[in-house]
């Protein structure tokens, strides 16, 4: 199993939403958690503004970059430029059903090329000294049985890859959109306890539709670790627990409201550098979610942080609603 980083709790890959300042963010209610960047193709670090795509900051560590690809030769130089830039581990998109994913052949498509697969991680295990990890679906169209799913994961283990991120549903590649591909296949955890009973030595991570984290932990029983998407990114507040039930430290009785404080200095810091406001303020619109006044806190953020002469002020404003 994998030793290097704790995946108990992982906070997933999501395109256009776990960018730096989310994780900056989401990082301040956990410190233990794994997080894991938006995907990053390998075409766009080995051909575009690298240093643009891997900024992030020391305080998101432990944290995962994730990459989409399919070219062993390119993945192998994207990583390359990823362990530099300093992150944690590389994890290979083999999740995603898009069409424009598809075009390039890689994401969940390459569930059907498990061969391909680990030659991209043995391509990315050699040129780094990081964990190479995989996250994928339960299967993909039609291909939906244990024995396919065994197969995939024997074989791309054979490669290098020690941890498998297992979205329990699988993903249809035509005719959903990705966001459907998210909701509409039905959820089939019973098919991830099975690739941990089939593969005890390696580390399975369960991911797809937990809401309650209590629940969530009760996982643990039948895999390694549970990753988070959508519930996180909503209602950060939930994570406040994490630490203390994933990782058996003492609770914390931080009000949203300290969480949000704590969260300044960095926005300022971000400010000062040019960053305009609403990029980090869009992120923290789940914060009060149910709370009084959290209706009034998002619609002033969403009514005054886009201005381009924004300043913190929008957000002591906001702030006034649900102090
Ligand atoms: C807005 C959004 C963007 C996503 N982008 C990615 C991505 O870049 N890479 C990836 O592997 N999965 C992506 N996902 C899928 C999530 O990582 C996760 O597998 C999925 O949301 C199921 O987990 P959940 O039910 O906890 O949200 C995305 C999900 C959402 C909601």
């Amino acid at each position: 199993m994998l030793n290097n980083s704790d995946h108990t709790f992982c906070i997933a890959p999501m395109m256009d939403w776990t960018d730096r300042h989310e994780r900056v963010f989401l990082r301040l209610f956990s410190g233990k958690s794994m997080l894991y960047t938006e995907m990053i193709t390998s075409a766009a670090l080995t051909h575009g503004n690298a240093a643009n795509l891997l900024m992030h900051s020391p305080e998101e560590y432990p944290l995962a970059i994730q990459i989409g690809g399919s070219n062993p030769e390119e993945l192998a130089i994207a990583s390359r430029l990823a362990e530099d830039a300093g992150f944690s581990e590389i994890n290979l998109n083999i999740g995603c059903p898009s069409d424009r994913v598809q075009s390039g052949r890689f994401g969940a498509c390459l569930m059907s090329e498990p061969v391909l697969v680990a030659q991209c991680v043995t391509g990315i295990a050699d040129a780094v000294s990081l964990p190479v990890t995989v996250k994928c679906r339960i299967g993909i169209n039609d291909v939906d049985t244990d024995e396919a799913l065994e197969g995939f994961i024997s074989t791309v283990a054979g490669g290098g890859c020690q941890l498998f991120i297992i979205h329990a549903r699988i993903a249809l590649l035509e005719g959903l959109s990705p966001k459907q591909n998210r909701e509409i296949p039905p959820l089939n955890y019973q098919r991830v306890f099975n690739m941990k009973r089939q593969f005890p030595d390696l580390s399975i991570i369960l991911n797809g539709g937990i809401t309650d984290l209590t629940q969530g932990s009760k996982l643990l029983d039948k895999v390694d670790g549970i990753m988070v998407g959508r519930e996180a990114y909503q209602n950060p507040f939930t994570l406040s627990q994490v630490d203390n039930l994933f990782f058996c430290e003492p609770v914390t009785n931080k009000s949203r409201l300290q969480y949000l404080q704590a969260y300044l200095p960095y926005m300022r810091f971000e400010l000062e550098r040019g960053t305009p406001l609403h990029h980090m303020t869009r992120h923290i619109l789940g914060l009060f979610r149910g709370v009084n006044g959290g209706k009034n806190f998002r619609r002033h953020l969403s009514e005054h942080s886009t201005k381009s002469d924004a300043t913190l002020n929008v957000l002591f404003d906001a702030m006034a609603y649900v102090s």
